[in-house]
């Protein structure tokens, strides 16, 4: 099997102002910039960017947005376009399921910026899973199969592609897929890839996100198909957040 450097991204959501996303970032920066054969990826806030880019500058962390428009410029009224982004991030969650539930946005939409991202030289960290009921209902693989070759409609730049497989039941709410359940529905993303585009199945990172902490994350990156995570509540902590950054560079 192909060796996949892991990846630890955390996504800050619609937390910290300017001041306490700096504060943050320099604990991160002291705890894990040393950390090494780990990826790591901070997603602050739009407004957070440029200075949160200017502590990193020269350090081992990249700095990733939490969307973007699909397109370049234009009249779209308080958006944010790849061309605003390039050179200040490295990186773009696209598809959360916030943004999918909260923001109406459908597969068709994240494809586009899929698309976009990866024209502009950004990887895109594209987010799919299942609600609680489609869980339920025993259709949760599908699901995601389907919603992933939606989300990769005309996408042509596999090199630069990570899949987060997000079960919408496990966001936030302290419950954690089992690591069973998280290998198979990675499994089933690298199985799309596989049949979107062989040669890079193998290479493409496929994380897990959902109530990752330093007390699953490790019997969850031991998972043949998950390559890392994607953490919303623990990247708030620093020590946290760097746990699982050390957790991830031993594994
Ligand atoms: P959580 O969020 O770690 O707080 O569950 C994960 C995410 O939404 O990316």
């Amino acid at each position: 099997m192909k060796y996949r450097k892991p990846v630890i991204a955390g996504n800050w959501k619609m937390n910290t102002d300017i001041e306490s996303g700096i504060k943050l970032v320099k604990e991160i920066l002291d705890l894990s910039d040393s950390i090494a054969n780990v990826e790591k990826i901070v997603c602050p806030p739009f407004v957070s960017l440029t200075s949160i880019a200017r502590a990193l500058n020269g350090s081992s962390i990249q700095l990733g947005a939490q969307n973007v428009n699909a397109n370049e410029n234009g009249s779209f009224t308080g958006e944010i376009s790849t061309t605003m982004l390039c050179g200040l991030i490295s990186h773009v969650i696209i598809g959360h399921s916030e943004r999918r539930m909260f923001n109406g946005e459908s597969s068709n939409q994240v494809a586009a910026k899929a698309i976009t991202v990866s024209n502009a030289g950004i990887v895109p960290i594209l987010c799919v899973g299942e609600d609680l009921s489609i869980r339920k209902s025993g259709k949760a693989a599908n699901f995601v199969t389907k919603q992933l070759k939606a989300s990769l409609k005309g996408f042509l730049n596999w090199e630069s592609l990570i899949i987060a497989y997000e079960p919408i039941w496990a966001i936030g709410t302290g419950e954690a897929a089992t690591s069973g359940q998280a290998q198979e529905m990675a499994a089933i993303c690298r199985k799309v890839i596989y049949q979107l585009s062989p040669d890079v199945a193998d290479s493409v990172r496929v994380l897990y996100g959902g109530s990752v902490n330093s007390g699953n994350v490790a019997e969850l990156l031991i998972q043949p198909d998950i390559d890392g995570a994607l953490v919303g509540g623990a990247s708030l902590k620093a020590k946290e957040f760097s746990n699982l950054i050390r957790i991830a560079s031993s594994n």
